[in-house]
Formats: structure tokens, sequence, C-alpha cells
């Protein structure tokens, strides 16, 4: 049986992680802080993001079969199906299955397929290393980094585009309170993606009774899920926290402005918006390359955070805090 007292351990899908950082584990993989003047930062010297321009196989043969650019919509619909496939997978069953594939194709010489089996055992070890070793994706260590020491009592949560939901759900556990509210235009993130997210997940908060530390799990957090495109919403300034994990990056510059507006326009006097996005590193440009078929069906950038910070902070942002964890840019900034 497993103890799960342990404070990390593998599941067949994903990382348990109820641990804090040693001193060393932190000045490895979080950075916070390093522009102390944004005034004095200019697209010049920050440069522009990086373009992921290797798209999905799907989205190619849509394309090719429809004569015409696949909706963003559409792109998001098929996204989110197939990386929620990856989310459920149990990654050492998948192996086992796949190393035998290979084999058995090659002996009856199938060589397309012991191939293309082989692509995938490639992909399903990057995908154990990169989530289930890692846990780069979900990073609960450094998302806790992020988002501590904010201002807030049981405050209420926005988060943009929120798929699976995770990062509200972190944050809800280390602000006792909260209460949250989930928007996306794809039925499929509230039905499956975030219905599917395994209620066993331990989150590791705060117990407002003795100020120490406490786990909780995704029925504990009031929680509304909308289905609706941002745009539409019509909220009041009403959120203490508005937040987008993977959002920014998706939209061309002359749409920045708007997004970066998404996050403020239902915000408290005061309250905070909270966004992170994929860095530009080389690791992040072999992933996103080598599991294009899986990710890539919308328009993807891979930014540095002080271009980030220069978007938010050029479209009316004040930036309190930013840095970069395993595999995110963060940024929590208030309205200027
Ligand atoms: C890249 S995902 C966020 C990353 C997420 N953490 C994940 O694991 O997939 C962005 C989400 O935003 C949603 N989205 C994009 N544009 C939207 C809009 N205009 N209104 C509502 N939802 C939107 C998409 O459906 C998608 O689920």
């Amino acid at each position: 049986m497993k103890a799960t007292m342990e404070n990390t351990y593998l599941e067949p899908s994903y990382r348990v992680d109820k641990r804090s950082f040693t001193k060393r584990e932190h000045n490895r993989f979080v950075k916070l802080k390093g522009v102390r003047d944004w005034s004095g930062v200019s697209w010049d010297q920050v440069g522009r993001p990086f373009e992921v321009t290797r798209v999905s196989k799907e989205k190619k043969e849509w394309e090719l079969r429809e004569g015409k650019a696949l909706p963003v919509h559409a792109s998001w619909e098929m996204f989110n199906r197939s990386f929620h496939e990856w989310f459920v997978k149990d990654v050492p069953d998948s192996l086992s299955h796949n190393r035998k594939k290979i084999v058995g194709e090659a002996l009856k010489l199938h060589l397309t397929s012991s191939v293309e089996a082989m692509n995938d055992h490639l992909r399903l070890h990057l995908w154990n290393y990169v989530h289930r070793i890692q846990d780069g994706i979900w990073d609960p260590r450094g998302k806790r980094e992020l988002f501590k020491g904010l201002d807030v009592k049981k405050p209420r949560i926005l988060f943009l585009g929120a798929a699976e939901g995770y990062e509200a759900m972190q944050l809800a556990a280390m602000y006792p309170g909260s209460s949250i509210v989930m928007v996306d235009y794809d039925p499929f993130c509230k039905d499956t993606r975030y219905e599917d997210f395994p209620g066993s997940y331990p989150f590791l908060g705060e117990n407002p009774d003795t100020g120490g530390m406490k786990v909780y799990h995704k029925r504990d957090f009031p929680t509304d899920y909308v289905i609706s495109d941002i745009r539409e919403l019509s909220y009041a300034k009403e959120f203490d926290i508005v937040l987008s994990v993977g959002l920014l990056e998706h939209f061309p510059d002359e749409h920045k402005p708007e997004v970066v507006d998404w996050h403020r326009k239902f915000l408290k006097p005061g309250g905070y918006m909270i966004l992170t996005t994929p860095r530009a590193q080389w690791k992040s440009k072999v992933y996103y390359n080598l599991m294009a078929d899986v990710m890539n069906h919308t328009y993807r950038e891979l930014m540095t955070v002080e271009q980030m910070g220069l978007y938010l902070y050029e479209n009316g942002a004040d930036i309190l805090q930013h840095g970069y964890i395993k595999v995110h840019n963060g940024i929590i900034a208030k309205t200027r």
C-alpha cells in the first residue's frame, strides 16, 4: 500500500508533491525579480516573442480538407481533447504497451507502424519526464512560490481560459475561504477536463485555524464553472484575483491589449492580475516541436518574462512580482 503520508510520490498519470523547496532547489527552479523599472524597458532591448510554427497534423488535415484556416474556437476544442488524453494516461502502462507494439510490428516487418510506435514512445517518455517526473506543467511548488504573499482575505478568484482549473484550486488552497469562478468557452473543459481532475489530488495550502499547512482537494473549493467567451462576461468589478495560465501567448500582438484588459475589467480596486505563459527556453522549443501533434492547434508564442512584462506594463499594469518557475513565466500585477 502506498504511504500517502509521503510528501512526494508518483501516481500512474502524475506526481503528488506536498514538499516545499529546499533553498538549493528554490535557487534552481524559481527566479523572481529582475527588472526594477519597467519604464526603462523597450522592445528594442527585449526583442519579440518566438512564434511556434510547427502545427499539429489534425489542424493541417482539417485545413487541407476544408480549404480554409481552422477557426480559433474549433482549434481550442481540438487542443483540449488532445491535451486531456495525455493527462489521463497511465504512463507506465502505455510505455509497456508501446514497447510490445514496436517489437511486434518490427517482427511482422510492418516498418511504418513500428516507426510510428517509436515516435509515440519518444513522446510518452518526454511526457513522463516533463509532467510526471519533473512535474513541470502543474509545478505545485513553483506555483505556490509565485502565488504567495497576496494581501487578500477570502478572495473571489476569476480564472480566464480555465481548462481543468488547476491554478485557481492551488490559489484557493493558499487563501482559505476563496470562491472560484472558472470561465472557458469549450464545454469539454467543464464537463471533462475539470470533472475528471482527480478528486484525490492534494493541494497544499493554509490552515486558517492554526496558520500551519493543510491539504485540500477539489471538492473543498466552492467553484462555479461558466461556459462563455471571455468577451461576453458581464461581471462587476468584484474579483480580488483575476488569473490566466497560458492565454496571452495565443494572441498575436494586435490582440494583446484586449487580453490584458480582460484581466483588469472585473477586478476590485487594488485587486491582483496573475498571468503565466510558457518560457522561451530551448527545452520548451524542443517540447513544442516534438509534441506538435498534441499541443499545436492554435497560434502560440514562447516569450521571456521581460517581453511578457512589457505587454502588461505598456497596457496599464503595475508589475509587483515577476519571474519564472520550471516552464512558465509568472507575473503578479495591479492596475496602474
Ligand atoms: C492553453 S489553455 C490554458 C492552458 C491550460 N492550463 C491547459 O492545461 O490547457 C487556454 C484555454 O482558454 C480557453 N479560451 C481561449 N480563448 C477563450 C475565450 N475567448 N473565451 C473563453 N475561453 C477561451 C481555451 O478553450 C483553453 O481551454
